[in-house]
């Protein structure tokens, strides 16, 4: 455990106590912030075995974070914000491409060659290289973005700062998350899946496999899945009611991308989408 770790844990300890005025704890606090902005340190990462391991200390410098900043005003041309974080800088630097409208929080990670479309990346959120967070998608408080991922329009993944060790929503590598799907709590979408348009997956969510039947799982949809969003039958002492699912419509091969996905990128490659 680092020293830094060690005084981000006794912080905590007190976060009731923390103002602005406590000098002491911002500076270490600001510069896990710093780490994070970098990418030096990460709020989760998927062990060698597959697990999520969330570094908790980590998270619990950015709930300090807010607790040890004031609120401040700032102005750009016409518009006025007022808020206790900074935004994202220097992004030539980081080789990311940002079109007007989207907004970084310093304290999330964009790895070079992501793109963002007018978008929002909250603190200690991760992304990936190569990935495109597309036109108002939304990738929240620590979630975690592989690399070739994309986020298409009006995306919303959500963000966990609460409770102690919630884990954060995971995209792995090269999966597609369709237009205005809603990844929150926890969920997770494996490695090259493909989630179709209008999809809620959370860990809540039945994961059920058309082939079969089976429930696969609740909130995560493994590697190499083409999933949609579909609904079950359930009987209450009410009457029959609809709740939603997730269905696994096909299964591709390891590596393999999806025809409309494949096509996607390809437009993009050639600078004709987006
Ligand atoms: C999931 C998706 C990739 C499936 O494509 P596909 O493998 O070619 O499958 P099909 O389109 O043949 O659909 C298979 C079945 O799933 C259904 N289905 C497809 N997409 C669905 C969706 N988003 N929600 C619910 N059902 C869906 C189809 O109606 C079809 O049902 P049928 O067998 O009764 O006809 C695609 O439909 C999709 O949602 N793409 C994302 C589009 C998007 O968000 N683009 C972003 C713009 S950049």
């Amino acid at each position: 455990m680092s020293s830094l770790e060690t005084r981000i844990g006794q912080w905590f300890e007190r976060i009731g106590e923390m103002t602005p005025e406590n000098t002491e704890a911002r500076r270490d606090v600001e510069l896990v912030i710093t780490k994070l902005d970098d990418g030096q340190l990460r709020v989760a990462e998927i062990a060698p075995g597959g697990d999520v391991v969330v570094h908790e200390w980590v998270r619990q410098a950015i709930l300090l974070l807010f607790r040890l900043r004031g609120l401040e005003r700032v102005e750009v041309g016409p518009f006025e914000f007022l808020d206790k974080l900074d935004l994202k800088h220097d992004y030539e630097r980081r080789g990311v491409r940002v079109v007007p409208g989207a907004s970084a929080r310093r304290g999330s990670f964009l790895s070079p060659g992501v793109i963002l479309m007018p978008s929002y990346v909250n603190i200690g959120a991760w992304v990936g290289s190569g990935t495109m967070v597309d036109t108002w998608a939304t990738v929240g408080s620590c979630a975690q973005i592989g690399s070739n991922v994309h986020l298409a329009g009006g995306v919303g993944i959500g963000g966990v700062l609460e409770p102690a060790n919630a884990v954060p929503v995971v995209i792995e590598d090269d999966a597609f998350i369709g237009s205005r799907c809603m990844v929150v709590e926890g969920a997770r979408v494996g490695r090259g899946s493909v989630l179709g348009a209008g999809t809620i997956l959370n860990p809540s969510i039945p994961v059920i496999d058309a082939e079969t039947g089976e429930e696969i799982s609740r909130g995560y949809v493994p590697d190499y899945c083409v999933a949609v969003s579909a609904s079950r039958r359930r009987e209450y002492p009410g009457g029959e009611f609809f709740l939603p699912c997730v269905l696994v419509i096909k299964r591709m091969e390891e590596g393999e991308r999806h025809n409309k996905v494949a096509l996607n990128a390809l437009l993009r490659d050639h600078g004709v989408a987006t």
